[in-house]
């Protein structure tokens, strides 16, 4: 089945998120504020919809303005991404305090919601005045938001358009829906409001540890559609519903009764642009030299929920267990630096430099060096190029909301003999790439078992394997996505519905 082109809608769509879909850098020369675009597949897949349907975005631009009202940049000429269509006038910037902000964003998104989220309560670090901090910033986006749907209705008026679709995004904004459903009632706004989360959704017995876990609950349930990347993610959200607020609820139909309304609870499995990638790899010029030595390739944020030193000592059992491997292999660890303002983050930088410095002090040679390891970003032809080459690719997450990695490493597999995708079955991921290796990342010594599997992998098994990943992110990737968001929230045109596949 192959996908049909752009998703369409007759609704603009309104998109509400933490980061805007690029970034503002003040010129240190002109003084001038210039637009440094993103190449993220949500931005790939959400940004042309935007676009062609007059729709706007709703977002931090990055950077603390002090003059709230200085205009947005338009792109710069040369940029060939898909936000260069986005006109500065499509773009709604929210201007926050930078204490208040920061306080919002690390001090309860990134110190609190991030580790409960992944099911990590023990590193979660409550504190009442973040929390607040979260309130304010949630009402401030509110506010931005109904500024932006009166935008787009009067930009609108007289057309065949049907009301806009505000989507929010992600655990950034878990408050705001239902101010922007009370203001737009209270306005006789038209619209249709949707949440897309991505991250995992815990538990009750974890997300109950939260002290304000009624209103996050009665926020999201302001929406008319709540998404999440699997099944299991849903059902905890259902489950929460039921027994924080005591909601009817269907289980089988994903449907929660709050407020007189029925909001639709829908699995929403995130891909990636899968053509760019093999592109990507079809043309980026070889990153590895050495074409005998066999590469297990990691990429991560650098995050503390990736499973990172976990991954070390079992690299680190393998050698033990299997010393065939040495100087035969070597795990190259991309690492990109995230949120280095949260103490937990550059606690963990440490704790992997030394690993790193331990396991290599104990094996090299003078010829060979069992991990090389990169503390920085790295452009998406060096990463395309990686993916392509490795004989193994390495995503061990103790939780994950889907992982992307794993996606784009199996696009970019266009050799003849390709390599071998190990995945944590607490990714969102490892749940649908059914013929990755599953491994779990706490069994530290079966790992090592795993990685010695998929270095000795029959060539045939391999490319069985990695040919039915691949036929699946190609159908399933960021468009399909798209157009499944827009099919649940009832905005697809007709002639798309019947391209949708699962
Ligand atoms: C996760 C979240 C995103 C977030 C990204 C990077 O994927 O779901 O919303 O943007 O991490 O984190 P950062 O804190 O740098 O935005």
């Amino acid at each position: 089945v192959t996908n049909a082109g752009e998703p369409s809608t007759k609704a603009s769509l309104i998109v509400v998120s933490n980061r805007l879909p690029f970034v503002l850098i003040r010129n240190a020369k002109t003084q001038e504020l210039e637009r440094r675009a993103s190449a993220g597949g949500l931005v790939t897949a959400v940004c042309p919809v935007v676009i062609k349907g007059s729709g706007l975005w709703v977002g931090w631009s990055g950077i603390h303005l002090e003059d709230p009202n200085e205009a947005i940049p338009e792109s710069n000429p040369n940029d060939q991404t898909p936000t260069a269509g986005l006109k500065s006038d499509q773009v709604v910037s929210v201007n926050i305090n930078a204490k208040i902000f920061d306080s919002y964003y690390n001090g309860c998104c990134n110190k609190i919601f991030w580790p409960l989220f992944h099911s990590m309560p023990g590193r979660a670090n409550f504190g009442g005045e973040h929390w607040h901090d979260y309130v304010t910033v949630n009402k401030h986006f509110a506010v931005r938001t109904i500024e932006a749907l009166e935008k787009c209705l009067a930009k609108n008026e007289g057309s065949d358009k049907s009301p806009p679709i505000v989507w929010i995004h992600d655990y950034h904004l878990m408050l705001a829906a239902n101010w922007v459903r009370e203001h737009a009632e209270e306005k006789n706004l038209p619209c249709r409001l949707a949440f897309f989360l991505h991250i995992p959704f815990p538990p009750w017995d974890i997300f109950r540890l939260l002290p304000w876990s009624d209103e996050i609950l009665q926020g999201m349930l302001g929406c008319d559609l709540v998404g999440f990347h699997i099944q299991d993610y849903c059902l905890n959200f259902v489950d929460c519903c039921q027994r924080n607020l005591g909601c009817r609820v269907d289980r089988n139909n994903l449907l929660v009764e709050h407020g007189g309304r029925t909001v639709r609870i829908r699995p929403l499995p995130i891909g990636i642009p899968y053509e760019r990638f093999v592109n990507l790899a079809t043309t980026a010029p070889k990153v590895l030299k050495t074409s005998k030595m066999q590469i297990i390739l990691g990429v991560d944020r650098l995050d503390y929920t990736k499973g990172l030193v976990h991954r070390l000592m079992a690299f680190e059992a393998l050698l033990l267990k299997y010393p065939q491997h040495k100087e035969k292999v070597s795990l190259l660890q991309i690492s990109v630096p995230s949120r280095t303002d949260v103490k937990e983050y550059r606690e963990l930088k440490e704790e992997v430099d030394q690993l790193v410095g331990r396991i290599n002090g104990r094996f090299t040679t003078a010829n060979w060096a069992p991990i090389r390891y990169i503390y920085d970003y790295v452009s998406q032809d060096e990463l395309a190029a990686l993916y392509r080459d490795a004989a193994v690719c390495l995503v061990t997450p103790l939780r994950d909301g889907m992982n992307l990695v794993a996606k784009e490493f199996v696009a970019c597999q266009i050799n003849e003999v390709p390599g071998v995708l190990v995945i944590s079955p607490f990714a969102g991921a490892g749940e649908m790439m059914h013929e990755a290796l599953l491994c779990n990342p706490y069994e530290v010594n079966e790992a090592a078992e795993v990685i010695h599997r998929a270095l000795t992998m029959p060539e045939d098994e391999r490319v069985l394997r990695m040919a039915r990943l691949r036929r699946r992110e190609a159908e399933c990737d960021v468009s399909h996505w798209m157009r499944c968001f827009l099919k649940a929230v009832g905005a697809l045109e007709m002639d798309d519905v019947g391209t949708t596949i699962m």
